[in-house]
């Protein structure tokens, strides 16, 4: 475990006793595959909108609610590009209701275009990751484990978010290599090792990262 800010030896070892409690107890309530219900990881492409699927999920603090949240990728932090210290997982706003990614809008910038609102909540979401910090989730965060859950959008529209961060995004796509592919045959996003292999292409033949928003040629792994 990473402290995510200064922590006495005793606070340490309490909470790294505490993270393992929790790991645990996630462990035991991840759900198995069935006939009906297979695991995310297995699908090729974007997720089918209405399908459940066994989403990598962890339980914590996030958007005022401490619940399951599915989640992309592995934990990390983002000092280099975006200054942002504390470790954190994305959620997958792709198992996220349309309503709760508009409502973030609403409250926080009054935007009642729905439309509008739902580009501006992805935004305002992909900004404010499930973290650690002094006053969520002091523990940790659990590995995630695999849970239910409903694709509610088969992409995660980060044209909002592209925006927000165009200095990062330039940043990005000019210091990075260019994205490999992994084992599978399935480009790698080269910021922080997340797999492509449930992306489609865009109209322009790009895969777009859901995490931060890095654009990726589908056929030569160029950055932009
Ligand atoms: S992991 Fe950050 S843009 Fe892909």
């Amino acid at each position: 475990m990473t402290a995510p800010y200064p922590l006495s030896p005793k606070e340490l070892a309490q909470f790294r006793w505490q993270l393992n409690e929790l790991q645990e107890w996630a462990e035991s309530q991840a759900h198995r595959p069935s006939a009906k219900v297979g695991l995310l990881a297995d699908c090729v492409g974007n997720p089918d909108v209405g399908r459940t699927y066994l989403v990598p999920s962890v339980f914590a603090i996030w958007n005022g609610d401490k619940k399951w949240w599915p989640v992309m990728g592995r934990q990390h932090s983002d000092s280099r590009f975006f200054g942002f210290e504390a470790q954190h997982y994305h959620v997958d706003m792709r198992f996220l209701p349309r309503l709760k990614i508009q409502c973030t809008a609403l409250f926080e910038c009054d935007e009642t275009d729905p439309q509008k609102a739902f580009r501006k909540g992805v935004m305002l979401l992909s900004a404010s990751p499930l973290q650690v910090n002094s006053e969520l989730n002091q523990v940790g965060l659990h590995t995630p484990v695999p849970r239910r859950a409903k694709c509610q959008s088969a992409v995660v529209d980060m044209a909002a978010y592209r925006d927000f961060s165009a200095k990062a995004q330039a940043e990005m796509a000019a210091t990075l290599p260019p994205a490999k592919r992994g084992d599978d045959g399935h480009f790698i996003c080269p910021h922080q090792g997340f797999s492509l292999k449930q992306i489609s292409p865009d109209e322009q033949g790009q895969l777009v990262c859901p995490l931060h928003g890095l654009k990726i040629c589908a056929k030569s792994g160029a950055l932009s």
